[in-house]
């Protein structure tokens, strides 16, 4: 494995974490890491698109917002509506989302956020967990060898989190209204309380439950009422520990996250839960502005996450496949369309587990992964008739199975236009179940996205390979796929979802359904989903999957396992409609809690 110390994407800009400071500009920031996008043309009149009126849909021509908890929309709306751009309310949004979606909102966590400015100029800001400098290659394995459940339960599952620094950098380059007032939603949500509706109340149960079974009493209280009792459907929940923490960082800066008393505090609740964390393993984090994986698909442009994630790589290569197999000439939501969706997954998800890691650490050969020569002779032996078993694809067996875990998704546009898309986690739903003592943060499980005893699967079934073993200060390997889709030089479409594994695969076929079958966002997230990932070789799908694909899938030759928990993503989006040019906002409600908001 060769490291190297230049950035394998064009990194062009560095800061340290939290560095930013407060401050005012008119417009989204011209500094940004890419050239303008050519061709552009002028931006064309909104009018409201139509609504199909279905749950968790809204429409706007001014801005508009989708997310994965209804405060947290409240929030990014009212930024937008004060004259806040894109930025500023996904900066207010994942603040708010640490408070009221503790699933996976975080301030212990990481993510990725692609912005697309109105004038064409974008940029990937990597905010992905490190591993810690005391991590070791073999640090969940016991004396057999045997992988432990360490890197999924517990503080020494915890990469070292990035979320404050990334949302730092993000308001550094774009932000347009000061930092403190950006997180005063999210303070008044945590200090005040907030209701908390019933998919969270039984989230939150559900939580306790899992920390009491795991052996972490001591993180159970946050999530209780102060009787013990387990908050209910319509109580108002406070939490004045994480308020602390975010007033902290709302006059201090985002670097109190990263040096400081209260970097110390953090520290301390770490190694008293027996992680590993240091001081300087906080001091010495980055979030990273990185170019983002550009291509094009049938005329558009699409604008996604380069690695330390492998979703912009796989998406190039699912959506190549897409065009090379004229897969849009078959009749959508139909056994031979998805049958050849399914061989192209086959592929692109062997070359994930191989070829994808943290490109600081190891050589990613994105180009070769990336180019239409490569992409031609691999996606040419998919037979159509017949599935291709994953062992001719490449050797390996695995017994993993797609678990229903918590990333979030959320997506924003502006009335400049202005786009961001954000997707940030702590892994496992709650992360690693425990949470900092003194501070309010829950820690993440992101330890787990490295190959822990490469070849064995992790808690998503990807068996991935030594590229992604873990090593001190390395990035581990991401399915995150926050994508924007660009139309006539014109925003098209925000995209993304949680899942896991399972994420580029929604992507994708959000994607397809948009461009190939000019579906309405709406059905797009509301259609069911087929996923494979190479390994476990199996194509996963939902309750909702038409009988007809499952049965033709089959006759054609492949293994069809309903997802572990029936569901597959979710997918919290916005495009601009074709025909109006105004806005159509989408939460995946059918999949869980959402709102979507526009005006
Ligand atoms: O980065 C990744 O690919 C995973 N940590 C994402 C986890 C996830 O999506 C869980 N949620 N549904």
């Amino acid at each position: 494995m060769t490291r190297r110390a230049h950035l394998q994407c064009a990194v062009v800009l560095l800061i340290v974490a939290g560095c930013s400071t407060p401050r005012a500009t008119n417009e989204p920031s011209a500094r940004t890491a890419s050239a303008a996008v050519a061709h552009e043309s002028p931006r064309p009149s909104r009018t409201l698109p139509s609504s199909s009126g279905q749950p968790g849909v809204a429409v706007g021509v001014h801005g508009a917002v989708a997310t994965a908890e209804a405060n947290a929309s409240k929030v990014g709306l009212a930024v937008l509506e004060a004259g806040g751009n894109a930025v500023d309310a996904a900066i207010a949004i994942a603040f708010a989302l640490a408070v009221t979606h503790p699933l996976a909102g975080n301030l212990g966590g990481g993510g990725f956020m692609v912005v697309r400015t109105a004038r064409g100029e974008s940029v990937a800001i990597d905010y992905r967990e490190v591993a810690p400098l005391a991590a070791t290659r073999d640090m969940y394995l016991d004396a057999a060898g045997n992988l432990t459940h360490d890197s999924v339960n517990g503080a020494r599952a915890a990469g070292i989190a990035g979320t404050v620094a990334g949302l730092a950098l993000a308001h550094e380059r774009f932000g347009k209204k000061p930092w403190a007032q950006l997180l005063a939603p999210a303070i008044a949500l945590a200090r005040n309380g907030h209701v908390v509706d019933a998919y969270h109340a039984d989230e939150l149960k559900k939580a306790v439950e899992r920390m009491r079974k795991a052996g972490f009493d001591g993180s159970t209280h946050y999530y209780v009422a102060d009787d013990g009792s387990y908050i209910a459907e319509g109580a108002t929940w406070k939490q004045p520990e994480l308020a602390s923490t975010l007033e902290q960082l709302a006059t201090q800066g985002a670097h109190a996250f990263y040096a400081g008393e209260l970097a110390q505090r953090i520290v301390a609740g770490v190694k008293a839960l027996g992680g590993v964390w240091t001081a300087e393993d906080l001091a010495s984090y980055h979030a990273l502005a990185r170019e983002p994986l550009r291509f094009s698909y049938l005329g558009r442009e699409v604008v996604t996450m380069p690695p330390p994630s492998a979703g912009g790589i796989v998406l190039r290569q699912l959506l190549f496949a897409s065009e090379e197999w004229h897969m849009r000439e078959q009749p959508w939501r139909s056994p031979e369309a998805a049958h050849l969706f399914v061989e192209a997954a086959r592929r692109a998800y062997a070359d994930r587990n191989a070829w994808i890691a943290d490109p600081d650490f190891a050589s990613v050969p994105v180009a070769t992964l990336t180019s239409s020569a490569y992409l031609h002779e691999r996606m040419s032996t998919i037979d159509p008739a017949h599935a291709t078993p994953s062992s001719a694809i490449k050797a390996g067996a695995a017994n993993g199975a797609v678990e229903s875990h918590e990333t979030t998704h959320f997506s924003v546009v502006d009335d400049a236009g202005n786009a961001v898309a954000n997707t940030y986690t702590l892994n496992a739903s709650f992360g690693a179940l425990v949470v900092a003592p003194g501070t309010g943060i829950l820690l993440n499980d992101e330890m787990d996205d490295f190959a822990s005893q490469p070849g064995k699967p992790n808690q998503f079934g990807l068996v991935q390979g030594e590229r992604n073993e873990i090593e001190p200060k390395k990035r581990m390997l991401s399915s995150m796929t926050p994508t924007i889709i660009v139309e006539n030089g014109q925003l098209r479409a925000v995209l993304g979802s949680p899942g896991g594994a399972t994420i580029t695969t929604t992507v994708a076929q959000l994607v397809r359904a948009l461009i190939d079958y000019g579906e309405p966002l709406d059905a797009a997230v509301r259609a069911p989903r087929v996923h494979h990932q190479w390994l476990p070789d199996q194509v996963s799908t939902e309750t909702e999957l038409e009988p007809a694909i499952a049965d033709g899938l089959r006759a054609l030759g492949h293994t069809v396992n309903l997802a572990t928990s029936g569901r597959i993503g979710h997918a919290n989006c916005i495009e601009v409609d074709p025909a109006t040019h105004g806005y159509r906002a989408v939460a995946d409600v059918t999949r869980g809690d959402g709102s979507a908001l526009a005006y």
